[in-house]
């Protein structure tokens, strides 16, 4: 049997939301401990302003390294498309977005030229991330601010009719933004690790406005891409289940009780921690 420390990964958002990357990244890399971090003491990112955001990441950032961590995942789209590069002069182990993969999965999902709505926090939408990121693929995104999403989500409405009426004012609004069908989005990507909760109310609200367009989740895609950056492509079929420990800036009973959803398992123990004002 090896006695090989396994490798740690940090991962990191400012609530719930990045639970999503995490239960997509345990079975691609087997062997490793996860060390993930929710600063629900300060959530939502989406709304503030970005050197608060930049602050708030770099925190949690030093303390993932000061874990250990051999490496990052900015399971957060806000603190991504805001703070990626604060985040990557604050530690010295590679750092990973969300951004990127949501662009490539996008152009995967639509090819050169293909239209995709993003629908987003404020932060990251005033950003244009997105939009700068799926050009470079020529694939043309609007980017949609649905700011009332993510207290739905934290509130654990992912199957509510207040949410789905939410969802149904949101996305007629960026539809009739995108214009007449010619010019209607062939994809929607989730551009918030909070949204792939609320995915088949998505899917069901664009059905009812004669929307066709597919719905990406790039919680996978992220995790096969740090899979891939970190060389754990081809995994050991002999390596033990990876392990995780979570931690939260706020009630640690709110993280284990709601985050179980996101993550699809119990969360057995959360530890409080206090990265400050
Ligand atoms: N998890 C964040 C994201 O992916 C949204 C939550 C927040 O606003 O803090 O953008």
């Amino acid at each position: 049997m090896s006695t090989a420390p396994r490798p740690i990964i940090g991962v990191f958002d400012s609530g719930f939301g990045g639970l999503t990357v995490l239960r997509a990244l345990l079975p691609l890399i087997p062997g490793a401990h996860f060390i993930y971090v929710g600063d629900t003491a300060r959530l939502p990112y989406g709304a503030k302003s970005r050197a608060t955001i930049a602050r708030y990441a770099v925190e949690s950032a030093r303390f993932l390294a000061a874990q250990g961590a051999s490496a990052l995942v900015i399971a957060c789209n806000t603190a991504t498309a805001l703070a990626l590069e604060d985040i990557r002069a604050a530690v010295s182990i590679p750092v990973i977005g969300v951004v990127e993969p949501g662009a490539i999965a996008a152009y995967r999902a639509v090819g050169h030229k293909g239209r995709v709505l993003v629908l987003a926090t404020a932060a990251t939408v005033a950003s244009g991330a997105y939009r700068a990121d799926c050009a470079r693929f020529q694939v043309e995104a609007t980017e949609f601010a649905t700011p009332l999403l993510v207290p739905l989500v934290e509130e654990g409405w992912t199957d509510h009719p207040v949410t789905r009426e939410v969802l149904r004012i949101y996305l007629a609004e960026a539809l009739c933004l995108m214009g007449p069908a010619h010019t209607s989005p062939q994809a929607v990507v989730l551009g918030c690790t909070h949204y792939p909760l609320i995915a088949d109310p998505i899917r069901d609200t664009l059905r009812s406005l004669n929307s066709s367009a597919t719905v990406i989740d790039s919680a996978e895609t992220t995790a096969r891409y740090t899979a891939h950056m970190l060389g754990h492509i081809n995994p050991q079929p002999d390596a033990p289940d990876a392990t995780f420990r979570c931690y939260a800036t706020d009630s640690v009973e709110k993280f284990a009780r709601l985050g179980s959803a996101f993550l699809g398992q119990p969360i057995p123990e959360v530890t409080l921690l206090d990265l400050g004002g």
